[in-house]
């Protein structure tokens, strides 16, 4: 007979007690540890398992003998999407995409499913039916192959699936699904380990693949057990500024596919837009030249991209000078300032500085280093930088230019984009030929001031 038993778990990170205390010793929150009641199974140990008749057993088989001819995957009809994936949706496969409230997971997810040629059912615990059809509406649909039902216990929601046997399950989110074997409240750390074991135990038998949704905590971590990334293929992070329009899918996990890759959208009236050319949209298109403003080639997993930098360099008003970075690191901007100020001799040290990486989005790609130099340099300067220039270089703290990663592709991007030069390092190996674009190799700090304010 089963045994009930309750169990304390902070809420925040998952760790488990045996009594109740204030403040969680592993993630050092306070207050954020719950009674929870789990149903303890029977003891079974392994050897009582193998003799029992009940269930099948999996025999294990040389890797030559898998068969992974049924592996094809399926096409979400979103080339963003597919990408991050790596090549689509697999069956069987477990997904979580997390992010913010707001920010788009819904629609997003919604959206993939009025647009496939699958069969899809629609979970929702958040919304109703008519507030889902609302939003639908707002949304192109291309197919009528979706099934929306609105349902949090995990019982329901099989007994419809095995009545409507969908290709694809979605389910938004999973901190709002309850399990009968489960008697504490939904969302908390148990609920959710045992709603996402039988997801698990259901997408492997079945070979269904299953999207989920996850809040996230207010640190950016999603809610629930970390377990729940672990049992998961595939964890998914939809972000961005809700004030900005667009928004960046990262894979933060990927059993099939790479964690580099990343896809852009669009947040509009109808819906997100995929955004195939980001480069495009980064670079604001203005006739004059403005001081202040550098192009970078970065690069954001495979792809690259060309993003602007702006910065403001003016006298400080008040004593202490201000440093302020948007989208770059502010430990980074002031070690450039101080390689700036003791390397190549300019005064920066009683100016304010703003730095600012538009379109809302933040790289940590070292190679950006040459262009925040040079946006600095040009507003404190107030020369601007011709507008078909760009850069793709570290900056040491000796001052030099250091060589970048993948540098044959940010030189074939800025060629493609209508650069006409490019600043890269003299240490880069490039084995591109004939290029159109002119590569400027540089060693040092001067060099590039002496190129462009000389
Ligand atoms: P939503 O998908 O509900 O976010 P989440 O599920 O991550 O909490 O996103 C809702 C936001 O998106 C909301 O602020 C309105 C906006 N939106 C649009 O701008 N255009 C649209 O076509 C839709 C459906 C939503
Ligand atoms: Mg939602």
């Amino acid at each position: 007979m089963a045994k009930t038993k309750t169990v304390f778990f902070c809420q925040n990170c998952g760790a488990q007690y045996a009594k109740w205390q204030g403040q969680c010793t592993s993630c050092k929150e306070w207050n954020t540890i719950a009674e929870e009641v789990v149903q303890k199974a029977e003891k079974n140990d392994w050897k009582s398992a193998s003799s029992s008749k009940t269930g099948k057993t999996a025999k294990p088989l040389r890797i030559s003998e898998i068969d992974t001819s049924q592996e094809a995957r399926y096409n979400t009809d979103d080339t963003e999407l597919n990408r991050v994936l790596g090549g689509g949706l697999v069956p069987g496969s477990l997904t979580l995409l997390g992010g913010e409230p707001g920010i788009g997971k819904s629609t997003l997810l919604l959206q993939i499913s009025l647009q496939l040629p699958y069969k899809t059912l629609y979970v929702s615990g958040e919304e109703s039916q008519k507030q889902i059809k609302m939003r639908a509406e707002r949304i192109h649909s291309k197919t009528d192959n979706c099934l929306i039902l609105t349902e949090t216990k995990t019982q329901n929601i099989f007994r419809q699936i095995e009545a409507t046997a969908p290709d694809i399950v979605i389910i938004d989110s999973i901190q709002t699904l309850h399990s009968d074997y489960i008697e504490s409240s939904a969302g908390s750390i148990s609920q959710i380990r045992e709603c996402t074991t039988e997801l698990i135990k259901f997408a492997k038998e079945t070979a269904t693949p299953v999207l989920l949704i996850g809040h996230i905590t207010k640190d950016g971590n999603i809610a629930g057990p970390k377990i729940l990334e672990h049992m998961v293929d595939t964890v998914l992070r939809f972000e961005g500024d809700r004030n900005h329009v667009y928004r960046i899918l990262r894979a933060l996990k990927n059993r099939f596919g790479s964690t580099s890759e990343l896809g852009i959208y669009e947040m509009q009236g109808s819906g997100l837009r995929e955004v195939n050319n980001p480069s495009e949209i980064l670079i604001s298109k203005k006739d004059e030249e403005l001081s202040g403003t550098a192009i970078a080639s970065t690069l954001e997993g495979m792809r690259p991209l060309m993003i602007e930098i702006q910065a403001l360099v003016s006298t400080a008003v008040y004593g202490t000078p201000q440093r302020s970075a948007t989208g770059y690191n502010l430990k980074r901007l002031n070690m450039i300032l101080a390689v700036l100020e003791k390397r190549a001799g300019f005064r920066l040290g009683a100016k304010d500085v703003f730095l600012n990486i538009t379109g809302g989005i933040s790289v940590d790609d070292p190679a950006i280093d040459l262009a925040v130099v040079t946006a600095i340099l040009s507003s404190n300067e107030d020369i601007p930088i011709p507008k078909d220039y760009c850069f793709a270089a570290e900056v040491g703290l000796a001052g030099e230019i250091r060589p970048v990663t993948k540098v044959d592709q940010r030189i074939q991007e800025a060629e493609k984009l209508g650069f006409s030069t490019i600043f890269v390092s003299k240490y880069n190996k490039i084995s591109l030929q004939n290029t159109k674009i002119n590569v400027q190799l540089v060693t040092k700090i001067e060099d590039v001031v002496a190129h462009l304010f000389g």
